[in-house]
């Protein structure tokens, strides 16, 4: 998708323009009626239009203006229109014209200022997303028909000023919703590790350690996961060094199974398919250091990926396994299923090992009971630091990635006792986010952190926002990137 500031719309372009509710028609939307001899203002007496969220009217072939069609799109209440509401009107605007036939979208956004403008391109670019890699055919009208996404705004320079950091955004989210979208059979972890060694091209160190390293650093758990795949487990570690200084990182690391059978714990055909997204929290931290590394923070950050494929073979984890982890804690492998939490225990020991951070942030799509608890459109936060949260529900909040700060109440610990080792993996089905959140704990080495648990957002199935299409979210990238841009640069 090609973006465009421009000072003004010429050629047969789909024109949007923003109405808030009660139809208080001003600036753009009064100019283009007034163009079109008030063809718009009477299209949208007529009918039910009334500039709610979510709504468009679209007037085709208006007299008067060179313009091929003005879409009217709903921008909600004035009072309280903020970068969001702007965002999923861009995106409204997106969603309503792409299929018209007509090849340039131009958002009218000449009375806002120029970071409104860019926030604008950055809606409707968010929503322009498709994983379309595998179609060979397709019905040319189901195809979009935009290529071109024009905003137009009073100040040109300043909006493509505004614009480079938030395009450096797009494209990090973008990067984890392929990685999310990828079928398993391609994007196992070798493959997923490659991907990430191409971030170099973007100043990323990366650095990838395989079985071998893996076992001398005694990284019996997550090895563990891995053992009954034919591919080989790989931890990928990115960093970005742009504080200038040394300083110690902010530290983020990603559960990112490739695919996740359950294992011997063998979890049922239906549905199984959505267990490609399962590596959803390693793609975040992938595109948060992409979003890094693109927009040039001045900030030392490392992502720590865990990627493993959970199968059923021969040679498989059993239950019952007693596996020792890197930080010497020793685990009993109740139900092979619950092998994110296997995969991150080693992971978040080796990160706070080797990198000492100033805090660790884990993103995992963990537990069922996650959804149980917060239904699809939240994502649940445990925390060991108020701090740490506080900053991360500020930055759930500017950026629409919903989060639900959930309880580590220690009485709970006792669920996953185990008789013959330091802990089992499953603590029963009461509070199971929770004790799996609890058991993520015995493994940060009293650092603070925060675990976030993404298996309700990772996958859009309904219900939110317009910039996210169906399919993979990309979630966590924008809220790990606000966390860092509002609180941890200079
Ligand atoms: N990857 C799943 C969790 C999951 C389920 C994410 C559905 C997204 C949608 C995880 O590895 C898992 O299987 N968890 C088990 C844990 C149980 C065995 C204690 C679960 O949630 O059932
Ligand atoms: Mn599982
Ligand atoms: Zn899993």
């Amino acid at each position: 998708m090609k973006i465009e500031f421009v000072g003004s719309v010429s050629g047969p372009a789909a024109v949007a323009v923003l109405v808030h509710e009660g139809q208080d028609f001003s600036g753009p939307a009064r100019q283009w009626d007034q163009a079109a001899g008030g063809a718009l203002g009477r299209a949208l007496k007529g009918g039910r239009f009334t500039g709610a969220k979510g709504q468009s009217l679209t007037l085709t072939a208006p007299a008067g203006v060179e313009a091929a069609q003005i879409t009217a799109v709903g921008a909600g209440k004035r009072d309280g229109f903020d970068d969001l509401a702007l965002e999923a009107a861009a995106a409204s605007a997106f969603a309503a014209v792409k299929l018209s036939g007509a090849e340039v979208l131009a958002i009218d956004a000449s009375d806002l200022s120029p970071a409104q403008a860019a926030r604008a391109a950055f809606g409707a670019l968010l929503a322009t997303y498709r994983f379309d890699r595998y179609r060979t055919t397709e019905a040319a009208d189901k195809k979009p028909s935009v290529t071109t996404i024009q905003v137009v705004t009073a100040d040109v320079a300043a909006a493509r000023a505004a614009w480079s950091s938030l395009e450096a955004v797009a494209e990090a989210v973008f990067f984890a919703r392929d990685l999310v979208s990828e079928p398993a059979n391609i994007l196992h972890p070798e493959e997923y590790a490659r991907r990430c060694q191409e971030l170099t091209r973007l100043g990323l160190e990366v650095e990838v350690l395989g079985e071998a390293e893996m076992a001398k650093l005694g990284m019996g758990s997550l090895l563990g996961v891995g053992q009954g795949s034919v591919r080989e487990s790989q931890i990928v570690v990115m960093r970005w060094n742009g504080a200038g200084d040394d300083s110690r990182p902010l530290a983020f690391v990603g559960k990112g199974v490739t695919f996740d059978t359950g294992g011997i714990s063998i979890k049922p055909a239906e549905g199984m398919e959505d267990m490609k997204f399962d590596m959803g929290g390693s793609a975040a931290v992938a595109g948060l250091m992409h979003a890094l590394a693109g927009r040039k923070a001045r900030v030392n950050a490392v992502g720590v990926l865990g990627l493993v494929e959970n199968m059923p073979d021969g040679n498989a984890q059993r239950p019952g396994d007693v596996v020792t982890s890197m930080s010497g804690q020793t685990i009993e492998v109740i139900n092979t299923d619950a092998e994110g939490r296997l995969v991150l225990a080693d992971a978040l020991w080796y990160t706070q090992d080797r990198f000492k951070p100033a805090f660790m942030v884990d993103l995992a799509t963990l537990t069922g009971a996650m959804i149980i608890a917060l239904g699809l459109d939240y994502a649940g936060v445990f925390s060991n630091d108020d701090d740490l949260s506080e900053k991360l529900l500020s930055a759930s909040k500017a950026t629409g990635e919903n989060l639900w700060r959930m309880p580590l109440p220690a009485q709970y610990e006792k669920q996953i006792e185990s008789a013959i080792a330091d802990m089992k993996n499953t603590g029963g089905r009461p509070a199971g986010s929770i004790t799996a959140a609890l058991f993520l704990q015995k493994f940060v080495n009293g650092v603070p952190w925060a675990h976030i648990d993404i298996a309700p957002t990772a996958w859009k199935k309904d219900g939110r926002t317009p910039t996210v299409p169906e399919g993979a979210v990309g979630f966590g990238v924008r809220l790990l990137d606000r966390l860092v841009a509002d609180h941890f640069e200079g």
